[in-house]
């Protein structure tokens, strides 16, 4: 066989969108319109929109037509059955509840077994997962393992649970306090890596000892089976979708944005065993989603999750999505970008407090960065760091973050390669010019999930 190295992407474009380039002086005077956030800046002012990779994947022809081949009716829609049974097929669970969203299914769960005395323990909860348990009254505990926590270092499987920490926290908290342990695949918060099979394996070990159930947050599943299959030992020859099933096998639920690993614009799932608690769910489900076979979505939007799950765990598929993230974080680490080393699966996160020493913690280095990106190429990333840390429920008092990221979302099969170069242009200027960037002070902000509004000044 010839070696051929280019990786193209999977696919060729049928519908364009086109993107307009702005100046840097309107983009600065837009900037300082919006508060200094850049999810106060309209789309189309945007040049590379990698705010997140939720909800934003093209999705295939196969998926629009699934979109024409939906079943709008209320209840027992042929749609529905389509997507029940991919879910169950990839999950093996038993109940599959639809919800319009991820942070949906969170709110359902985490409002039936939250509370106050409740403690989740995760690796790291996503922000709206953090903002769910915490909403119900319930402590959320992140016990990743060190490596993760280190920028910088190389480990293949950054997001792991810290198994020796998860087992002395059960017993100091007490078990009969933790209705639930979360394992998020892949690691967002953490930087999008990835968790090993043996260490799903082992978080279910120490939750069965204590008869905890293990829910997987599954929104990134197929790019974490990905990683698996290149990093761990005996995988190499599994398909995605056998390494998916494997992951699955060890839960006893599952909550997952399906606009994430299911390639669709919008749509989630809640999936469990557990009989008592899937009623439960089922009824707060129709209080504030609707009725269990739609849950807050259109049928089409069921049958298009349905064949994007068929799709994400198609071997080029991934195997491109990874290598293109990777790519630009070759480059990035060739220009001296500090970046999370390994880049993760479905973003780069850049290290804001290692290339703007010069920026103290509470003047938020990663939003100053973020809007700077914006202010130079028209790239819209996301501060993940004290900002989106937000305060402390009990103490009001800021949280500064372990680390001060922006992450650059890259949305599934939507940019080209040329588009990614353009990104590491610009942030090869960014970075040369880095001593010009000034902190940021927050001048206002809402009680919970303040980085969606928060409103800054720069010093
Ligand atoms: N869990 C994780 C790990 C997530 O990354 C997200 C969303 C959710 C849950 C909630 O899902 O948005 O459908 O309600 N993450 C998006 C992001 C918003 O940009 O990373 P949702």
């Amino acid at each position: 066989m010839r070696n051929i190295k280019t990786m193209i992407e999977p696919f060729k474009i049928k519908t364009v969108e086109p993107i307009k380039p702005t100046t840097e002086e309107y983009r600065r005077k837009t900037l300082k319109e919006a508060g200094y956030n850049l999810f106060n800046i309209k789309a189309e002012d945007v040049l590379i929109d990698l705010l997140t990779d939720s909800g934003t994947s093209a999705m295939s022809s196969m998926q629009w037509a699934e979109i024409m081949n939906g079943d709008e009716s209320y209840a027992g829609a042929r749609s529905f059955f389509a997507f029940e049974s991919e879910v169950r097929k990839l999950t093996g669970l038993k109940h599959i509840i639809p919800t319009h969203q991820g942070r949906a299914a969170e709110k359902i769960l985490f409002s039936i077994v939250g509370g106050k005395g409740k403690t989740i323990i995760s690796n790291t909860h996503f922000d709206t997962t953090r903002a769910n348990v915490e909403y119900s009254g319930a402590k959320a505990l992140d016990l990743v393992i060190p490596e993760g926590k280190n920028p910088s270092l190389i480990h293949p499987f950054k997001g792991n649970m810290d198994i020796q920490a998860l087992d002395s926290a059960i017993r100091e908290i007490g078990a009969e306090n933790i209705p639930v342990v979360v394992m998020t695949i892949t690691n967002n918060a953490g930087g999008g890596q990835p968790v090993s099979m043996e260490n799903i394996r082992e978080t279910k070990k120490v939750c069965s000892k204590y008869n905890i159930p293990l829910f997987i947050d599954a929104c990134r599943f197929a790019e974490n089976a990905y990683f698996i299959k290149k990093r761990e030992k005996g995988y190499d020859k599994k398909t995605p979708l056998e390494i998916s099933k494997e992951m699955f096998s060890y839960c006893d639920g599952a909550t997952m944005s399906a606009k994430k690993d299911a390639l669709v614009n919008i749509g989630g799932f809640l999936a469990l065993n557990n009989d008592d608690l899937a009623q439960k769910c089922r009824n707060m489900l129709i209080l504030t989603e609707g009725f269990s076979t739609y849950g807050g979505l259109a049928g089409r939007d069921l049958s298009a999750i349905a064949q994007g799950l068929r799709e994400v765990v198609e071997e080029d598929y991934l195997a491109y999505r990874i290598r293109s993230v990777e790519y630009v974080g070759e480059r990035l680490t060739e220009k001296n970008v500090p970046i999370i080393l390994p880049p993760g699966g479905h973003a780069i996160f850049v290290d804001a407090e290692a290339m703007l020493p010069h920026i103290p913690k509470h003047q938020y280095p990663a939003q100053a960065l973020a809007c700077e990106l914006y202010a130079v190429g028209g790239i819209r990333g996301v501060e993940i760091g004290s900002a989106m840390m937000d305060r402390d429920p009990i103490t009001r008092e800021n949280r500064p973050a372990k680390m001060e990221l922006v992450r650059l979302a890259i949305p599934r099969r939507v940019y080209t390669q040329s588009h990614m170069d353009y990104v590491i242009e610009i942030l090869d200027i960014v970075n040369q010019e880095k001593n010009k960037i000034r902190g940021m002070k927050m001048v206002s902000e809402a009680p919970v999930l303040r980085h969606f509004t928060a409103r800054f000044e720069q010093v």
